[in-house]
């Protein structure tokens, strides 16, 4: 698929979801859209959600000077950045205007921008961090963000992500991936972010914490819909069709840090 196909297909499909009824409802009207970390206590999907932004805030040795949210959804992990930065401090773009839209209310006075991961139009050497939650597999192509990122940061300054890595069958037959971001496993992600110029890089599995948990959660939640009736036979179904289909192609959940040498 092209590029430009690959675009709209990803912004439609999140301008959609991400508007849904039943998907505000899951996510606590936060307006988070990603798998969370979930410890063995952990009992909502919006709990994970601030879990994972903790967990990659943690990475970060500094929270200090500016910070770059990429692929923003609609703001919520831009929000959570005000616990330790203040609103001028923080930036984030997004490819849909729709979502920016919700994103300037989600996070007041932060800047947002319409802008493509791949092709930022900010200066050089712009922000001391950069983080980005569970988009980069969209990126066409992951390599040529973290071409950019590294661009953009200061010397010295981290990049955090979550992302994920799916078979090559994954990525082959899903509209919003491509084959070109394949990579087999954790050992060729860390590669990958070493050959685009990084240092002290870390690449951390947490399929489990991310992935699995928020998979029987998931189940769980929609069989509980189902038998409280609040959603019928048909939708469960559909449901769980996209839940369990995530499964055959799921390798791996991750957590990345990087540094761009001083
Ligand atoms: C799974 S959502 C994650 C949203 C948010 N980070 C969160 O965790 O709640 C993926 C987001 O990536 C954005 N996105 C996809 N491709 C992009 C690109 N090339 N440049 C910027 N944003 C992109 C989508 O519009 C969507 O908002």
């Amino acid at each position: 698929m092209s590029e430009a196909k690959m675009h709209e297909y990803i912004i439609n499909r999140y301008d959609g979801l991400s508007f849904l009824p039943e998907i505000l409802e899951y996510y606590s009207q936060s307006h988070y859209l990603n798998f969370g970390y979930w410890y063995e206590d952990t009992s909502s999907q919006l709990e994970a959600c601030d879990n994972l932004m903790e967990k990659l805030l943690a990475l970060l040795p500094q929270k200090n000077g500016t910070i770059l949210d990429v692929a923003c959804g609609k703001g919520a992990t831009t929000a959570y950045l005000l616990k330790y930065y203040t609103a001028e401090q923080v930036s984030a773009i997004n490819i849909s205007d729709v979502q920016l839209e919700v994103a300037r209310e989600t996070a007041p006075g932060c800047n947002f921008y319409k802008m493509n991961a791949i092709e930022m139009t900010f200066e050089d050497k712009t922000f001391d961090a950069i983080i980005s939650v569970e988009a980069a597999f969209h990126f066409y192509t992951r390599e040529m963000f973290f071409k950019d990122a590294l661009r953009v940061l200061k010397p010295g300054g981290h990049i955090v992500l979550s992302d994920i890595l799916m078979s090559m069958t994954g990525e082959q037959e899903r509209e919003s991936r491509t084959e070109k971001n394949y990579l087999p496993d954790l050992g060729a992600y860390q590669k990958l972010l070493e050959n685009c110029g990084y240092a002290n890089i870390q690449v951390i599995d947490v399929t489990e914490e991310c992935w699995r948990r928020h998979f029987w959660h998931v189940v769980r939640y929609v069989h509980r819909q189902f038998l409280e009736r609040k959603i019928d036979r048909q939708r469960l179904q559909e449901c769980l069709f996209h839940t369990y289909r995530r499964v055959e192609t799921m390798e791996y959940y991750l957590l990345a840090v990087a540094q761009k040498p001083l």
